[in-house]
């Protein structure tokens, strides 16, 4: 909503900047007044910025809430039939039924602010005054034990005041985390049947890494990841093949063995003859080359300015990122946990060597 009206500020700001040459060649319309600028321009943000003058406790604020809220929202904002409770739920949010008030769930103190200030009372929004405003917003915050009686609300105080789920928010990154299950995603003329290769069952506590049955449950999703990869990658296989064997110098086993592990990698990487860019980049030739040299991939500014300074997978190197990414490569995108056993490592890098550029 505050984005919106961002926007539409801005937007009447170069309107207003804008107008007159338009108003003189249409005849239309007029410059946009400060005062009706300043009426849209009002929202508030979570570290207090746009907040006007005023003040307001929570004793003055239990008078005006009296009067204009709690026939609604009750005289100690516990909520009158179905109308919304102001306070209470809190530490209900794990619960199978949790009480989402201004208190138990709102993360920033700024949009009970916002709230009151442009929607409320209820049927007669913007009436009220920013110290009435001030004052409401400390009595629903007294309310809900988050404040004391003597606490004056004001710009100057509002960061005073601790949120308790400030922290419960995170941001949606799936369009970045995910990107790689709907990356290649068929939209049309796509297969008629589809078969389910494989299910997956967690047997153990799949929130403990150290449960030996649901690693192999997680095993088993990545199993199923790749039979759909191959699946959908039907004709490129041939090509991984001929590759391996071309590479007579490499231990073959170790190569195999490396093969398997590589399914750690897939869903994020993909190697051979038309390999594409993924989540990661294509890794064919990555082993003796500088970090990040594949063309057009976007790559951590660490990785690339590590590649800038002459930093090459070799051997040495390879190992210490693939044990531990974001150690070796600081704030790498490589969102992977790395690999445990050495063994593993040294499997997948002799794989990743059979495919050369
Ligand atoms: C006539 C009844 C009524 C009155 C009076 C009223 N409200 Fe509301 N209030 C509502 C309704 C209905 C909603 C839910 C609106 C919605 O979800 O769109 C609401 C929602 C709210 C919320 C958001 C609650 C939540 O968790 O989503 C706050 C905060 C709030 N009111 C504060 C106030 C304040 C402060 C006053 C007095 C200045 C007031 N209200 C007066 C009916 C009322
Ligand atoms: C969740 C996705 C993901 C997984 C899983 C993953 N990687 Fe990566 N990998 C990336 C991304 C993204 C980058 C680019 C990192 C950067 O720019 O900091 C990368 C970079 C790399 C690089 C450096 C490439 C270059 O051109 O410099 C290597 C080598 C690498 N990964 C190997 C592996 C191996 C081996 C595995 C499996 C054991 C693996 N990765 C698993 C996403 C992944």
């Amino acid at each position: 909503m505050s984005k919106f009206l961002k926007v539409t500020a801005a937007t009447a700001l170069s309107l207003c900047i804008a107008a007159p040459a338009y108003a003189e060649k249409l005849g239309l319309g007029r410059a946009a007044l400060p005062e009706e600028i300043a009426a849209w321009d009002k929202d508030v943000s979570p570290n207090g910025e746009g907040l006007p003058e005023g003040s307001g406790d929570a004793l003055v604020g239990e008078e005006v809430f009296a009067e204009k809220c709690a026939s609604c929202h009750g005289d100690f904002a516990e909520g009158v039939d179905n109308w919304p409770k102001l306070a209470g739920g809190a530490d209900t949010l794990a619960d199978k039924d949790p009480l989402k008030t201004v208190g138990s769930y709102w993360p920033y103190l700024s949009t009970t602010w916002d709230y009151v200030n442009r929607s409320m009372p209820f049927g007669d929004a913007q009436t009220l005054t920013n110290d009435e405003v001030y004052a409401i917003v400390a009595y629903i915050l007294y309310s809900n034990d988050l404040i004391e009686d003597d606490f004056v609300l004001s710009k100057e105080t509002f960061l005073e005041v601790e949120m308790p789920n400030a922290s419960g928010f995170i941001l949606d990154d799936r369009l970045t985390s995910e990107a790689h299950f709907v990356g290649d995603a068929c939209m049309s003329d796509c297969k008629d049947e589809v078969k389910i290769t494989k299910h997956v069952v967690f047997k153990g506590d799949p929130n403990s890494p150290d449960d030996p049955v649901s690693e192999s449950a997680g095993e088993a999703a990545q199993d199923a990841a790749t039979a759909e990869d191959e699946a959908k990658a039907e004709d490129a296989p041939k090509a991984e093949e001929a590759a391996v064997v071309e590479a007579a110098a490499l231990d073959a086993e170790l190569v195999k063995a490396g093969e398997k592990v590589f399914k750690k990698c897939k869903a994020c990487h993909q190697v051979g003859e038309g390999a594409k860019a993924r989540t990661g980049p294509v890794l064919n030739g990555v082993v003796g080359a500088k970090l990040g040299h594949v063309e057009n991939f976007k790559y951590s500014k660490t990785m690339l300015s590590m590649g800038e300074e002459g930093v090459v997978w070799n051997e040495a190197n390879l190992a210490e990122f693939l044990k531990k990414p974001r150690s070796f490569v600081s704030k790498t995108k490589m969102s992977f946990a790395g690999l445990k056993k050495e063994d593993d490592i040294k499997a997948v890098t002799e794989y990743l060597k059979s495919f050369s550029e």
